[in-house]
């Protein structure tokens, strides 16, 4: 390592708290910096190129680079580098974006609150859900419902509504009132000889004796992500949104489409409520939205929802929620450029025809001694890891397989996301081409084949 870089790792180490990370291990690693990208590429400083598998957090969906997007930033901050979107101000980004969102949305939505991230998105519509059963009369429907497994964000709401018990430890979370629900996992819970379809059924007579269990009247939103990232990747079962939405018709639940990961493309239509049959009242996105050139995230409202808003204001005056930078118009016109570059690359036709690559791609890498099955959607997907193919169990924690295959993967010259879920997420950038997943199934198997070997060395 150069003496540059051998310095950056000592400041690092002396300044940086990285998220997700195993902070006394980062004290003796050190970071692994990189240092520029190209495409689905992205190169670390020691000039080795790494095949981005994740599109790095299920977000950079147009690559590492792109010089148009670049010019747009730089002629938006020489228009209007900031103003603020409160007290009824406004600005031409955050006006056409806001336009072009309800244009393309999936079900007829009214207005839409611009935000920067993810979690902000989802701490905003639990604030709506809120607001709306004040505003109709009914303050005691506060409760929120999530699945287990998957992830909403990290703010202290976002992570409190996020299905795995990890991400709760030591911080006294969650807050009362989430509630987690059973997760999805069909290859891993379903029951032998139970068919997909009895399964979701499963789910969803467990979720609506929750419903009832914790009172109808005291629940005021269902939040679900189409396809479950944090999970794996995990497609939902056959049937299951279907009897979930009946239910939450059934009981008067408001249903959040969190859209975060699904959103622009990803699962082979516009929104992933498309691919799953989804009708919400409210959809958070991020992301994809600026395909991660700048922060930027929206929720979107339809008119029940906005409609009560508006009757609040009348009854105790302004709506008092926003962040400073929202609908900021360097990330608004940012985003504005990225959603006109998916029209112009007709990205959802892209996805689609890249799917039964991508699919034939996972169903290879389920040969693999230490693949149970790979099951995905557009270009989001994940594979199954088991230490039995027979048993479907997975690696006990002290065997430490993440580490294993991440370490394999690094030196492969692949970025894997390994997941707690025990499987292995696949969500590329769209603008991958077919021998780049070509390329992605082989470097992904020599990754595999790598801790495979040292699994059985380990044994022998
Ligand atoms: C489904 C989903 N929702 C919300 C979030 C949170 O987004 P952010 O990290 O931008 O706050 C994520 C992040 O990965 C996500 O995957």
């Amino acid at each position: 390592m150069n003496r540059h870089f051998k310095a950056l790792h000592e400041r690092d180490i002396a300044s940086v708290v990285h998220p997700q990370t195993n902070l006394q291990k980062h004290l003796t690693v050190g970071p692994s910096i990189i240092t520029h990208g190209e495409g689905i590429y992205v190169y670390d400083e020691k000039g080795k190129r790494f095949l981005d598998s994740g599109a790095a957090l299920w977000c950079a969906a147009l690559g590492f680079k792109n010089e148009r997007v670049a010019k747009v930033a730089y002629d938006a901050m020489h228009q209007l580098p900031y103003f603020q979107i409160f007290r009824g101000y406004s600005h031409g980004p955050a006006i056409e974006l806001s336009e072009k969102l309800l244009k393309i949305a999936p079900v007829p939505m009214s207005k839409v609150l611009l935000q920067c991230s993810g979690s902000e998105a989802n701490d905003t519509a639990v604030k709506m859900a809120w607001y709306y059963w004040h505003g109709v009369g009914k303050p005691d429907k506060r409760k929120i419902i999530t699945r287990m497994g998957s992830y909403h964000g990290s703010t202290c709401v976002a992570i409190s509504m996020t299905g795995n018990t990890s991400y709760h430890r030591s911080f006294g979370l969650p807050f009362d009132g989430f509630i987690h629900v059973d997760g999805l996992n069909f290859y891993r819970t379903g029951e032998p000889g139970e068919t997909e379809e009895a399964f979701s059924q499963r789910l969803a007579d467990s979720l609506e004796a929750t419903i009832l269990r914790e009172g109808p009247d005291t629940i005021a939103a269902f939040f679900a992500d189409p396809v479950q990232g944090n999970a794996g990747a995990l497609p939902p079962p056959k049937g299951y949104f279907e009897k979930v939405q009946a239910l939450l018709r059934k009981y008067d639940i408001l249903f959040v489409a969190d859209e975060v990961i699904c959103g622009f493309g990803r699962t082979g239509n516009m929104w992933g409520s498309q691919t799953c049959g989804l009708k919400p009242d409210m959809i958070t996105c991020a992301k994809g939205l600026s395909a991660a050139m700048l922060p930027i995230s929206a929720l979107l409202i339809n008119q029940r929802v906005f409609d009560v808003m508006v009757g609040e204001s009348a009854r105790i005056g302004a709506f008092i929620h926003g962040f400073t930078y929202a609908g900021h118009p360097v990330a608004s016109a940012v985003a504005l450029e990225v959603l006109k570059i998916y029209d112009e690359i007709d990205i959802v036709s892209r996805v689609k025809s890249l799917e039964a690559p991508f699919l034939a791609m996972l169903k290879s890498l389920s040969d693999h001694p230490l693949v149970g099955e790979g099951s995905g959607v557009g270009l989001l997907g994940g594979i199954e890891i088991v230490e039995s193919k027979e048993t479907r169990k997975s690696f006990p924690p002290q065997a430490r397989i993440n580490e294993i295959i991440d370490r394999h993967a690094e030196a492969s010259g692949i970025i894997l996301r390994t997941t707690p879920a025990n499987r292995i997420a696949f969500s590329p950038p769209l603008i991958i081409s077919e021998d780049e997943i070509a390329e992605m199934q082989r470097l992904t198997m020599k990754a595999l084949n790598g801790a495979l070997a040292d699994i059985r060395s380990a044994r022998s």
